[in-house]
């Protein structure tokens, strides 16, 4: 789907959406409804504001001197006016105080929901969309929904209260002149619904240049030692800027689109009060009215056309919120995920006896990736996976703590299918190190506490030592305490990979899976890291995905994928005998056949 498509669906799907979110608006009904009931209050004190002027000139103005009930009156006339404002302002502050706390309150609920849902939406969902993306749904999205529900629906609401309560005011103190009022209406009409949709179009658009903007932001910052090392600054400027001058025109382009629109209202306003005045003399002069109504008639429609660019303003806005709330709710409504099934269990630790049963798997339909794996995998043993790039070796390790479920066939670990457990204690049974470790931006020990949160101080110190991490931890300027750069930039490859190790060791989970730990690096780095991995494998059941041979040829099983097929198995002496790809890898890929690595 492509995003006009999306935004082309969005109309219909509007209400859909407030429908759908309406688990969210439900808990808040008192609130919102007593905001209601206050901003009715408020517009009907707006309405009473001409009043004390039309008895002043019907009333006060009639009599000769201003003694007696007449002062008593005109004193009254100025309490009530001054009534009037406080109680107008004091309900305004409590209905914004409903509404805001609401507003707020469900736009909190409804930001943790989303974090909740992205965290268990499948790994194949994360591949596919941009962190940027999902990064603004759960940011400005969300923001620009709390604007809308907080601000624009109350201006509306109010607006329109007042809208039809003078309508009937007016009608009642002259339904003559009301109709001049009347008459220009389906002009006002027709260009409030051109101009409406023409803004909408523009906020569109300029909705579409604000996350395109974002997503080069992101991809920039993302990639920034790859833009420093290729010197393509310039090229990522000329990007950005070409991004931000579209979307300041679109921008800009919305804004004067309702700016020409609330110019157009004040003129055709103005036009209507000068008719309404002419008539308006003609039957004061006659006697059918007072010159009170008239003021009255004059006050309303000055407030009649402030309160429907307001109204039409406010709409826009709603309008412009729609399609964040669109982007909101198909986030939520993606479904695909990789979850707890009903009735799974916590795992007991497990012994790590590891099978596939005829596993295919694809991300893409398709496309299959595996391809009927039948696999055992011996528990307490090292099984090694080779095979060329693209053979599907990570993938086919990434089925095991269920990143993905596959898409026809069973892995079993103690002869449990993996599914029947939690997910949550499936994966505490598993430690990974991949190629490219990530660290955080936390201090040492945090980045090793990351494979068991409780562990102590002793536990952290002893992992690291067994990763033959301790000594350059121990160097660093806070040791334990130094904080890490955001990718752990300020460590070689062969450390990062040491603290990888000290992290999965603290975590002392039964099955291990090494994602080719020792690709890129050096012999000197590559031993050191070999030497910390022993100390992770003893007696675990450990998947090496690698092509270092002497880590291979130790392997009690080897197990050789091509296209997602298992071709070979068996041991490195059985296999290198055989013709097949096992030999051919043997020769061109191994990475360390000249050198020998202490066993
Ligand atoms: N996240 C992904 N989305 C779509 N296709 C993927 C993804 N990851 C890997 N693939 C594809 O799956 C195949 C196997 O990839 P992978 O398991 O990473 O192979 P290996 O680890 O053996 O190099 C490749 O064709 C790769 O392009
Ligand atoms: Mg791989």
């Amino acid at each position: 789907m492509t995003a006009r498509d999306a935004e082309d669906t969005s109309k219909v799907s509007a209400w859909r959406s407030l429908v759908r979110l309406r688990a969210f608006l439900v808990p808040h009904w008192r609130a919102i409804g007593l905001a209601l009931v206050l901003m009715t209050a408020e517009a009907a004190i707006d309405l009473l504001k001409p009043w004390p002027l039309k008895l002043t000139l019907d009333v006060i103005l009639k009599r000769d001197a201003l003694a007696g009930s007449t002062l008593s009156l005109l004193v009254a006339i100025s309490l009530l006016i001054v009534a009037l404002a406080v109680f107008e302002g004091l309900f305004a502050y409590l209905a914004a105080l409903q509404l805001n706390r609401a507003g707020r309150t469900l736009v909190f609920e409804l930001r943790s929901a989303l974090f909740d849902h992205i965290h268990r939406l499948s790994l194949q969902f994360h591949n596919r969309r941009s962190t940027g993306d999902v990064m603004t749904r759960v940011t400005s999205d969300v923001n620009n929904l709390r604007e809308a529900l907080t601000e624009s629906v109350a201006e509306i609401v109010k607006n329109v209260l007042f809208l039809v309560g003078m309508g009937a005011v007016l009608f009642w103190l002259d339904w003559r002149l009301s109709l001049i009022l009347l008459a220009a209406t389906p002009i006002l009409c027709l260009a409030m619904i051109r101009y409406g949709a023409r803004v909408k179009e523009r906020s569109r658009v300029e909705r579409r240049r604000e996350g395109a903007l974002a997503a080069v932001v992101h991809e920039t910052l993302g990639t920034i030692r790859l833009i420093r090392v290729f010197n393509r600054e310039e090229e990522a400027r000329r990007r950005f800027r070409a991004e931000s001058t579209a979307s300041l025109e679109s921008g800009l382009a919305a804004t004067m689109t309702g700016e020409r629109f609330s110019w157009m209202v004040d003129v055709l306003g103005d036009v209507v009060t000068a008719l309404v005045l002419a008539f308006g003399v003609q039957r004061v002069m006659k006697g059918a009215i007072t010159a009170g109504t008239l003021v009255v008639f004059v006050s309303y429609i000055r407030s009649f056309y402030k309160s429907l660019k307001g109204a039409v303003k406010h709409a826009a806005r709603v309008a412009k919120a729609a399609a964040p709330v669109e982007r909101i709710v198909e986030l939520l409504d993606v479904g695909e995920g990789v979850n707890d099934l009903p009735g799974a269990v916590q795992a007991r630790r497990a012994r790590g006896l590891i099978e596939f049963q005829n596993v295919s798997f694809a991300y893409e339909p398709q496309h299959p990736v595996l391809n009927e794996i039948n696999l055992v995998v011996p528990a307490g043993r090292l099984t090694a996976i080779v095979g060329r790039t693209g053979s599907g070796k990570s993938t086919l390790t990434s089925l095991i703590p269920r990143l993905y479920d596959p898409t026809s066939g069973r892995v079993l670990i103690d002869g449990e299918d993996v599914r029947g457990w939690t997910l949550r204690s499936l994966r505490a049974q598993i430690s990974v190190v991949l190629q490219e470790s990530v660290l955080l931006q936390a201090s040492v020990a945090e980045n090793i506490a990351y494979g068991r949160t409780d562990a102590t101080f002793e536990e952290i110190e002893r992992a690291a030592r067994a990763a033959n991490a301790h000594d350059f931890i121990a160097a660093m300027s806070e040791g334990y305490d130094t904080v890490l750069g955001e990718r752990g930039e300020t460590l070689s490859g062969g450390q990062r990979q040491r603290i990888a190790i000290a992290r999965a060791i603290v975590r002392n989970a039964p099955i291990v899976i090494l994602d080719e730990p020792l690709t890129g690096l050096d012999t000197t780095a590559a031993a050191a890291v070999v030497e910390a991995l022993n100390h992770l494998m003893e007696d675990k059941t450990v998947i090496v995905i690698t092509h270092h041979l002497s880590t291979v040829r130790r392997a009690d099983h080897i197990v050789v994928l091509s296209g997602g097929r298992i071709v070979q198995q068996g041991r490195h002496d059985e296999l290198v005998g055989a013709d097949g790809m096992y030999r051919e890898l043997f020769q061109a890929q191994f990475s360390d056949v000249m050198v020998s690595v202490s066993k």
